[in-house]
């Protein structure tokens, strides 16, 4: 057909984007092309449609009203790092951490496996702004996809719709997000209800040109191109380009007794509890954790030289087994209703169920592959990476600044992960380079967020291992390079926690969830200059009086475990953390191998 005649009323006046639609369009074949509004009477329709074809199902409106339960193919259960790849024009720009392919090589092979992938489809056009609209810190990204399960969870997890498309403008520029579950289908052929090539995931990213190309997988951040696609991968690599820093982080307000308020973020590796601490319940009397984001957190000086974030999530994409009311009062809260499941188990009378959930077991569960599930057969009933998404404004304790357009004053910066030995509960760095050292060398066992084994120790720089769009020696440079842009004492502070160490019986030492709130006092003390601390060879620890234990008990030995550090064990993490940092070769920045040489020399006194 010629697309110079063709009459098509378009939603948007942008020509980049009506004639990228056409050309994807042609190129992918669908049966029919769709523009989301964003609005909620689209949202119910789309999750009707997906109820008719099997892929929802509703549950039970008295139980969970609005909410709706899916499971995915057992072949596309997380992300897929090993088929993640940063198409850089030179391999030395997506660096040793990533998958790199030659961008022209690439654009072939995604050519052949997108021509015709829509077939017996409809393409969805779904306009997106990570970030408040109209937000400096804000970007505009616009995802083709063939599959309505991702159009309604991105309406959940960005701003969508019609407002983005009246931000972006005639002349607005937007990240091209094209997605395909590569399933196209035949005339009368029957859909099914998770549609995939589960043999044949790529998930790309050109940063050069801001383009993310997606195939094969319809699961979360495979799929939902605004999150880990786009708000970090691509997102990092245009804040190394502009000064400002894209990162994996949970956002929260923290309220000390007397009123006064703190922003703190923290990044942990995937499913090390960024949810639950971005939602914490204080045990402390006073104290109040009000939630910003729980994810991703872009981060940029303000005119004060302070760093303010934003969260540039519309939603949570939470992990659902080990959540409760004993472990995250404020996400069972969130999730009573308008949310959206996937592959959790499922129970007769319409409602959800995953291990580590309140209460006891109800009989005849529907497990995550959609099977009638036996107690005890070994297997879990939910998968361990199953998900909710659910707006980020059902939580109760959401602060009312939010979306404030031009963020929060950050006051200090937590790194974490799942450390059994040698990291203590709290250590502040003495620097930002050393803070930057310990971003850089952030260890965590490993979880079922994304494909692999479960609990082996791997090095995630700053949590963003599986999510810095290039070179990591580079991004190392560009956190140093932000240190030396303000006045050190405009900086946040930079903090090491661990809250899974465990004795040597393999038992945890901290209780963890609301009593972490001590450890939030113990920083704020810290910040505003009321404790002292104890040097160690990775940083001050806290004297044992003052982290507040009221109301909890805890021996006075444990404590001090808590707060040692084994130099021993230092050794050996020592070398282990050279063994990471030779994969940068010459790229290291000179800073970080003088932290090692550092750390080598206290850890030998
Ligand atoms: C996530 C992840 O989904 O980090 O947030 O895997
Ligand atoms: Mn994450």
């Amino acid at each position: 057909m010629n697309r110079g005649i063709r009459r098509v009323k378009y939603p948007t006046e942008n020509k980049e984007l009506i004639y990228w639609v056409n050309e994807i369009e042609k190129w992918c074949e669908p049966e029919s092309v769709y523009w989301c509004d964003g609005s909620s009477e689209e949202y119910d329709r789309l999750a009707q449609l997906l109820v008719e074809n099997g892929t929802f199902k509703k549950l039970s409106d008295a139980k969970r009203p609005n909410s709706y339960w899916a499971h995915s193919d057992p072949a596309d259960v997380a992300r897929v790092e090993d088929r993640t790849f940063i198409c850089s024009a030179s391999e030395r720009d997506a660096g040793p951490t990533n998958n790199w392919r030659d961008p022209v090589e690439m654009r072939d092979v995604l050519n052949g496996l997108f021509k015709g992938s829509m077939k017996g489809r409809t393409m969805y056009v779904v306009p997106f702004s990570m970030g408040p609209l109209g937000s400096p810190f804000s970007q505009i990204g616009v995802e083709i996809t063939d599959s309505g399960y991702v159009a309604v969870n991105m309406r959940i997890m960005a701003k969508m719709g019609q407002a983005v498309l009246d931000q972006l403008g005639r002349d607005g520029d937007f990240v091209h997000c094209l997605h395909s579950v590569g399933a196209p289908l035949a005339p009368g052929q029957r859909d099914v209800p998770w549609p995939c090539d589960a043999e044949n995931k790529y998930i790309v990213h050109f940063p050069e040109t801001r383009e993310i190309w997606s195939y094969g997988s319809g699961y979360g951040g495979n799929a939902l191109l605004g999150k880990k696609c786009l708000a970090l991968r691509i997102a990092s690599v245009m804040a190394r380009d502009d000064g400002w820093l894209a990162e994996h982080m949970l956002i929260m307000k923290l309220t000390d007794p007397t009123g006064s308020v703190r922003y703190i973020s923290g990044a942990f590796p995937s499913a090390c509890g960024k949810t639950n601490l971005a939602m914490l319940l204080p045990s402390l009397p006073g104290w109040k954790v009000e939630t910003i984001g729980d994810d991703i957190c872009w981060l940029r000086f303000g005119p004060d030289g302070r760093l303010y974030g934003v969260n540039p999530e519309a939603g949570f994409f939470g992990v659902a087994p080990g959540t409760s009311n004993k472990t995250n009062q404020n996400a069972m809260r969130t999730i009573s209703g308008d949310t959206i499941f996937t592959n959790t188990a499922l129970t007769p009378d319409g409602d959800i169920w995953w291990e580590g959930i309140d209460g006891e077991v109800p009989p005849n569960l529907t497990d995550w592959r959609g099977n009638p599930w036996v107690p005890g057969s070994g297997t879990p009933a939910a998968h361990p990476n199953a998900r909710f998404t659910v707006a980020a404004d059902r939580a109760p304790y959401i602060a009312p600044e939010w979306q404030d357009p031009n963020g929060v004053p950050i006051s200090a910066i937590l790194f974490g992960g799942r450390r059994a030995s040698l990291i203590p509960l709290v250590t502040e760095a003495k620097s930002w380079e050393h803070g930057v050292f310990l971003g850089s060398v952030i260890a965590s066992e490993t979880t079922a967020a994304a494909e692999g084994k479960v609990g082996n120790l791997r090095r995630d720089p700053f949590a963003m291992l599986p999510f810095c769009g290039y070179n990591m020696a580079d991004y190392f440079a560009h956190w140093l390079s932000m240190g030396s842009r303000s006045d050190a004492s405009q900086l946040p502070r930079i903090y090491l926690v661990n809250w899974f160490r465990k004795d040597e019986n393999g038992k945890f030492l901290w209780p963890g969830y609301g009593e972490n709130s001590r450890v939030l006092a113990w920083i704020v003390a810290r910040l505003e200059g009321r404790v002292g601390a104890q040097e160690t060879a990775l940083g001050f620890t806290p004297i044992p009086e003052d982290l507040d234990t009221t109301g909890m008990s805890v021996a006075p030995q444990v404590l001090e475990t808590l707060f040692s550090v084994d130099s021993t064990k230092l050794i050996d993490e020592a070398e282990d953390i050279a063994r990471h940092y030779q994969q940068f070769g010459e790229d290291l920045p000179k800073e970080l191998s003088d932290q090692l040489e550092e750390l080598r020399r206290s850890a030998a006194i």
